[in-house]
């Protein structure tokens, strides 16, 4: 079985689309604890599954390195097999990204490499682009830059506004995520394996070429 934490910042609608999800006993994984950089809403979904909750208040930290060891700190507490970042608002410091490689995810409003971080769907409304998406990548140290485990198209549809297309890609991204971890924790989807970088074959034919 799976053991999943799962790092949130506000309501927490994919947090509880995952618990739901595997509080059915065919599911592989387990959610064994929730933490927020904040006084998230979302642990009202943690509460009312019995999942332990933990805050990691980030403006009480003098930096994000000292914030970032206390996290540190409270993930080894549950020592998950898994770091599922759900809307964590909060860029993560490197010393946990490497702590944790490649066994930490994170859930992205728009498909990448497009409209990368915090204002994805404003930014793909304001690019007027037809349509954006939702991916579900490794966490690396660059922002939303990371081997890509899925994603899916979701149209821009006339008359869309923020509240609107944001709330219709959320259900993409909760379901990605829940397949996601059902691979993971099938051995269908290797976070090793998918974060090698791409083959080294292509430049080799270039520098063998006279
Ligand atoms: C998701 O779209 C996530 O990708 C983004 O913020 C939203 C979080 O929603 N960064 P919720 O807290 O799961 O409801």
């Amino acid at each position: 079985m799976l053991t999943v934490a799962v790092l949130i910042s506000g309501t927490g609608s994919n947090l509880r689309a995952l618990l739901e999800a595997a509080a059915d006993p065919r599911f592989p994984a387990r959610v064994i604890a929730v933490g927020a950089d904040r006084e998230a809403d979302g642990f009202a979904h943690a509460e009312a599954y019995g999942i332990p909750t933990f805050l990691v208040p980030y403006e009480q930290f003098d930096s994000r390195v000292a914030w970032g060891e206390e996290l540190t700190a409270q993930l080894a507490v549950w020592s998950p097999d898994l770091v599922v970042l759900s809307g964590l608002m909060r860029l993560v410091p490197p010393a946990v990204v490497d702590a944790w490689a490649p066994r930490l995810i994170n859930t992205h409003p728009a498909y990448l490499p497009e409209f990368p971080g915090a204002h994805a769907v404003r930014d793909a409304l304001a690019a007027g682009v037809t349509s954006t998406g939702a991916s579900v990548i490794v966490v690396d140290n660059g922002v939303d830059t990371g081997p890509i485990l899925a994603q899916e198209r979701v149209p821009v549809l006339p008359g869309d506004d923020l509240h609107r297309l944001h709330e219709r890609i959320k259900p993409v991204e909760r379901r990605l995520l829940i397949d996601v971890v059902r691979r993971i924790a099938n051995g269908e989807l290797d976070l090793v394996v998918a974060s090698v970088p791409p083959s080294s074959e292509s430049s080799a034919s270039i520098t063998e070429t006279p």
